[in-house]
């Protein structure tokens, strides 16, 4: 079964993934952290984060395994990613390694901004995980806090608009649901809520394929 998970910052996409992950015992990819992580290449090579050629570069050198996590999560790398992430060359250079991770013998959950709808058409459940930019401001402030980063909350929110602006509007895999997918509004939900909701989004999705299955080998 592969699992995709889309959705914008700080929806909670990430920690969801996560618990599909551990519940289905599948393997896990946080698709931002491969742009974080080519982001981060280019600064600590003090070049720009256009620089095409490098970025590719960048990208195509990045294993799956031992992303320094700490380096990556900060609010700059985000930032930075999302300008790396909208190069169609370092995107096209990424596909392949995700789609591999997808098609790992017994599946996959993968999260990211374009997974239902360019990485994974055929996967099996797609959920676009989505919350209110003030909601999604406030729990990326928390998060922030948590980690002893400044979280000035207006600040916060006029990011998360303009990545989400960036994110959206890229000519090349933008951010939109899936026609597919079945969208998840977690703004009144808390983390157990929002996961128990994915939970029966997805043992529904499941029952569906089983009886279309049942009814189309009906002779
Ligand atoms: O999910 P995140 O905040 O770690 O992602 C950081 C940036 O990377 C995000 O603003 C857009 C980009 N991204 C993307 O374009 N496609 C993905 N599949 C994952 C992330």
């Amino acid at each position: 079964m592969i699992v995709a998970i889309d959705g914008p910052a700080a929806s909670g996409k990430g920690t969801l993934a996560r618990r599909l992950a551990e519940h289905y015992r599948l393997p896990h990819l946080d698709t931002g952290l491969l742009y974080r992580a080519a982001a981060r290449t280019l600064i600590d090579e003090g070049r720009r984060l256009d620089d095409v050629a490098a970025a590719v570069k960048a990208a195509r050198g990045l294993a799956l395994i031992d992303f320094d996590e700490v380096a990556l999560r900060g609010r700059e790398m985000g930032e930075a990613a999302s300008v790396v992430a909208a190069l169609p060359e370092v995107r096209a250079a990424l596909v392949e390694t995700q789609q591999r991770f997808a098609k790992r013998p017994g599946g996959a959950v993968l999260d990211g901004r374009d997974i239902g709808t360019v990485i994974c058409p055929d996967a099996t459940v797609k959920i676009f995980v989505t919350a209110s930019p003030e909601t999604r401001a406030q729990r990326r402030a928390l998060e922030l806090r948590s980690r002893g980063e400044p979280s000035n909350y207006a600040k916060v929110l006029g990011d998360i608009l303009h990545r989400d602006r960036r994110d959206s509007s890229r000519s090349t895999a933008p951010l939109k649901p899936a026609t597919d997918a079945l969208i998840l509004d977690t703004t009144d939900l808390d983390v157990e809520a929002t996961f128990r909701e994915a939970l029966r989004l997805v043992e529904t999705q499941l029952d569906a394929k089983d009886a279309t299955q049942l009814r189309s080998a009906v002779p």
